[in-house]
């Protein structure tokens, strides 16, 4: 994880890179540097915590640099400290170097670094790395650019580096394998960045940097090459689509507040252009041009981590149900470390909000080089993922900024209804008139999305002041929700810091309801489904144990209502298309119960969210 942002250019660095590691915090938030070369002198302020403690320390800074760079860190290596942060300085002091990844064999290179004398002041392999470029710089004598090719080339690792030297003010070297890259282009000026964010308002063109290349940036251009041969690459220009409208909070208190609310238009979106009910169609191109492979799939293996994850179990419920293909689901840490049998009649499909995260890219790689097709539902355009696979659609959610995903999840979980809902067409598993009938409800989601946040979100406030001081919370469903369960519980736990737990309701009674007492808040989803009356069976068994249940229930649902402490109306849709709006009081109910406990929800604490690393 971490984010890596710089400038070059004629206007002062300074408050362009300090805005662009803001607009990078959800990357990781527990240290943050910037360096500046100010007429051949480095300026370096680097602190522990946010960055809004960096612009402290910067107080008395007062550069009028135009060339620098700056860092804000998820820590790896190492205790989040002042020094650990970066950047980090050789030990000549000339080269400075800002990382976003993790490099393998930083141990051994540290031992044959400290076996030429080198000293390492910090516990990060980053500082392993800026002083192995030195190393090749003097050994080699070669200028800083072949320094860091040839130290590129003895590492093992992920990484986005950014690399300056004392004596170049006029040069930014920047570097990828597995860790994201944009170059943003403007007039005699350029950006670099961990994504587009922090330039977007100074340029709409940008390149992104492949694995595997490197790029001297200067006021004359950039000149991109191979990292491992020097070969030249030309640089593909692209026109960036992010508005600055959409990475600001726009009068909400929080991002994570704010995404929630704009899931109407979010699943509008992902729709859009798709989902087309008056011509009895799904367009979906990335299926479309691979219709073979995916109208006679023997199997389809989805991998992911997080939320993702949780989207990619019910993409397991919805393509089994309606379009009878064997969907396995796997963790993506999992798969690629346990040999999995994959041939090149599987489809793999990835699901990533980021499109960065690091496990499931290194899955994905092993799918590709076994065979199988694949397929990406990413909402970062361009992403590594989405670059990757050999198709895909993706989630027009636009940026999310809170760590806790919410619209991409809401938007995964809508590309995935239409997916499985055209497969089942094609197939001939379901009929036309259901065909008709899921597509004309799957249009309304995006009201009855809107109908849940304006009829639900007073209630959530004053159930969340109830159960704020809660320790625990264990979420229940069935079917469709159980995945909302797990869904609900990760919510809550990782912006509030409560333990929380989800479980199919049927496995309560093997473990969980030995926690139930008077103190135990068990939020139960139970939609009027197939499995309606099981559920009940469920609530009452909590019930008995003197458990409060909050539950999720169809609108005008007396009789559950009349079972339990809370009854949290949804809107009354076919059993497949509940999760996405049941999910959604529950992003609700996580949201208020942080803010009544303190908690920073935007960026809780340890988590980031775009996992680069593994
Ligand atoms: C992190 C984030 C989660 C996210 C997960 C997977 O843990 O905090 O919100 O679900 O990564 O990320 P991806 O970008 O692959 O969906």
């Amino acid at each position: 994880m971490c984010g890596i942002t710089g400038y070059i250019g004629h206007k002062e660095a300074y408050p362009i890179i300090i805005n662009g590691l803001k607009r990078l915090e959800y990357r990781g938030y527990d240290s943050a540097g910037i360096i500046l070369n100010e007429n051949g002198i480095f300026k370096l302020r680097k602190t522990k915590g946010k960055v809004s403690d960096l612009e402290v320390k910067c107080a008395k800074l007062n550069s009028k640099a135009t060339v620098g760079m700056g860092h804000t860190r998820w820590a790896t290596h190492g205790v989040p400290s002042d020094v650990n942060s970066h950047p980090h300085i050789s030990n000549n002091g000339r080269i400075a170097l800002i990382h976003n990844g993790i490099i393998e064999n930083y141990g051994t290179l540290k031992i044959m670094l400290t076996s030429k004398g080198y000293v390492f002041k910090s516990e990060t392999d980053t500082e392993v790395l800026v002083n192995l470029i030195q190393f090749m710089q003097e050994t080699q004598k070669v200028d800083l650019f072949t320094a860091i090719r040839y130290a590129l080339n003895e590492v093992i690792g992920a990484y986005a580096i950014a690399v300056m030297e004392v004596e170049q003010p006029e040069e930014i070297i920047v570097a990828r394998l597995s860790s994201p890259l944009a170059i943003g282009i403007g007039e005699n000026e350029y950006f670099i960045a961990s994504d587009a964010s922090p330039f977007v308002e100074f340029t709409k063109e940008a390149v992104y940097l492949e694995d595997g290349e490197m790029a001297a940036i200067t006021l004359e251009g950039v000149d991109i090459h191979k990292i491992k041969d020097n070969a030249k690459v030309n640089p593909i220009i692209q026109e960036l689509k992010l508005n600055l409208e959409e990475i600001e909070k726009g009068g909400y208190d929080h991002f994570m507040l704010k995404e929630i609310h704009e899931q109407p238009k979010s699943i509008m979106d992902t729709m859009r252009g798709r989902l087309l009910v008056e011509e009895g169609v799904i367009q979906m191109s990335g299926i479309w041009d691979h219709q073979e492979k995916f109208f006679n799939a023997e199997r389809i293996i989805i991998i992911s981590c997080g939320t993702s994850w949780h989207a990619a179990l019910i993409g397991e419920y919805l393509i089994e149900d309606l379009a009878r293909i064997p969907v396995e689901v796997e963790y993506a840490s999992e798969f690629r470390y346990r040999n999995p049998i994959i041939t090149d009649r599987d489809i793999v499909i990835a699901i990533s909000q980021s499109g960065e995260t690091a496990d499931t890219l290194a899955a994905l790689k092993l799918a590709k080089e076994k065979g199988a097709f694949i397929y990406g539902i990413c909402n970062v355009v361009d992403s590594s993922i989405a670059r990757l696979t050999d198709a895909g659609s993706y989630t027009h959610a636009g940026p999310e900024i809170g760590v806790a995903s919410t619209k991409a999840f809401t938007a995964q979980l809508a590309v995935l209804s239409m997916i499985a809902i055209k497969l089942a067409k094609h197939r001939g598993t379901i009929s036309k008139e259901r065909f008709t009938s899921l597509i004309t409800e799957l249009e309304t989601i995006p009201d009855k999305v809107e109908k849940v946040i304006r009829n639900t979100e007073e209630q959530v406030k004053e159930i969340a002041l109830l159960y704020s001081r809660t320790n625990n919370f264990l979420y229940l469903g069935r079917g469709y929700n159980y995945p909302i369960a797990l869904e609900g519980a990760l919510k809550l736990k990782e912006i509030s810091y409560i333990h929380a737990e989800g479980y199919p309701a049927a496995e309560m009674k093997h473990g969980p309801i030995a926690l139930i007492d008077n103190n135990m808040p068990v939020v139960v989803i139970a939609p009027k489904t197939l499995h309606y009356d099981k559920i009940v069976s469920n609530i009452q068994e909590i019930n008995s144990r003197k458990g409060k249940v909050i539950a999720i229930v169809t609108e005008n649902d007396i009789q559950v209502r009349s079972m339990v402490s809370q009854a949290i109306e949804i809107p009354d849709v076919s059993e497949c298309l509940t999760p996405i709006l049941a999910s959604v009081p529950l992003q609700l109910l996580a949201y208020y119960i942080a803010i009544l406990r303190g908690a920073n929800v935007d960026q809780p604490r340890n988590l980031a969210k775009s996992v680069t690393v593994e």
